[in-house]
């Protein structure tokens, strides 16, 4: 295979393989009969992930993580490249092929109460998934089984007959997760599963994810804002920025020596950096706007390192001596000096 500049994962076997995925919205034009505007939510993104792995995702609001995630799941159309899984492709799968799939990946979404049927009861909420997608596990076991997997992720039995609206969003967010994990996926992603939750309880789903997957080898791709989550779960990370890649790599490598200029903005907006520091690595430009053809570098309004150069041309995603994937002109290989460690 050709060096594309993804960053390869540590071993194993790929189940997940994503190659210049494009994702698009269609806006209603502003004025009546003028065509739709498409939105580049996605765009040009690459990755694998291999069984066993975590793959993190983050990026402003806005950046395309979670269109990335329904994208992954089959549910948003999907403009252009490639996801296989296990081999297989899933762009332009009917339900029908994504019949079999739906046991093996599953999603958390980011919206814990919306993402729950507000007329079922916990316990049938949780138990559903095993009636459609786990035929072999017999009707009167299921009901055990939702409440072992509420247990794991920290609900006591006391919630079984509650609906979402009687629950805390914390909790809903852990009922989200006990029914993606009842069937036992092999690739769970992950929208923003934590960030309802205060940090005892976060450190508690951490350590269940980790413990899950080194017994079941379950890749878990995990969208978050939170960077300190990222250094405790994560072995790769995807910086995304309106859509595209800027910087990808092995965790302890991207957030210990950033090298993209918008990585490293990230990292300065930490709580505890001076505001003159983080000025240093965040200009105050605009946003891009993603519905236009792309001629430049995206960050190039709010780039510090910024020059004539970068409205111009758009960088290539290449790949450095440790294997880091970064989208910048001016990143050489040379070792940046540290920020800090989230
Ligand atoms: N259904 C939709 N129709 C039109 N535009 C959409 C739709 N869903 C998302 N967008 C736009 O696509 C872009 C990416 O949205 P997305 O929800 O994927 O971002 P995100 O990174 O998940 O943000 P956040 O961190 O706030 O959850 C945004 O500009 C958003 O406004
Ligand atoms: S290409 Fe230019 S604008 Fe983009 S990140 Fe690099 S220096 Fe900044
Ligand atoms: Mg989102």
């Amino acid at each position: 295979m050709t060096d594309t500049g993804i960053p390869r994962p540590r071993s194993g076997s790929v189940l997940l393989s994503v190659r210049q995925l494009k994702v698009q919205h269609r806006l209603r034009p502003r004025l009546p009969f003028a065509p739709p505007v498409l939105l580049r939510a996605v765009d040009e993104i690459n990755f694998d992930l291999r069984a066993g792995e975590t793959l993190g995702v983050v990026g402003e609001s806005g950046s395309g993580k979670s269109t990335l995630a329904r994208a992954l799941l089959g549910v948003q159309p999907v403009a252009a490249g490639s996801i296989r899984y296990d081999g297989q492709e899933l762009v332009g799968r009917d339900a029908r092929g994504w019949r079999r799939l739906r046991r093996e990946i599953q999603m958390v979404f980011q919206d814990p109460q919306g993402s729950l049927d507000p007329r079922m009861r916990i316990r049938e909420i949780v138990a559903e998934p095993l009636e459609f997608l786990c035929p072999e596990i017999a009707p009167s076991a299921r009901a055990g089984r939702a409440a072992d997997m509420l247990a794991c992720v920290g609900l006591g039995p006391e919630l079984l007959d509650r609906y979402p609206a009687e629950l805390s969003g914390g909790q809903c967010q852990r009922v989200g997760l006990a029914r993606a994990l009842v069937v036992k996926p092999r690739l769970l992603i992950c929208d923003e599963a934590v960030s309802a939750l205060d940090v005892v309880v976060q450190a508690e789903i951490l350590q269940l994810l980790r413990a899950l997957q080194a017994q079941t080898g379950m890749a878990l791709l995990f969208i978050t804002h939170d960077l300190g989550v990222v250094r405790r779960l994560c072995d790769r990370v995807l910086v995304m920025y309106f859509g595209r890649t800027m910087e990808h790599g092995e965790v302890r490598t991207v957030l210990t020596h950033p090298r993209h200029p918008y990585t490293k903005a990230l990292l300065a907006s930490l709580p505890g950096t001076g505001a003159t520091e983080r000025a240093t690595f965040l200009r105050g430009g605009e946003a891009p706007d993603v519905t236009v053809p792309l001629t430049g570098c995206l960050f190039t309004a709010r780039c510090p390192m910024a020059d004539e150069q970068c409205p111009r041309r758009v960088p290539h995603t290449h790949r450095l001596r440790d294997g880091t994937a970064v989208a910048c002109h001016y990143v050489s290989d040379s070792w940046a000096p540290p920020i800090r460690a989230a």
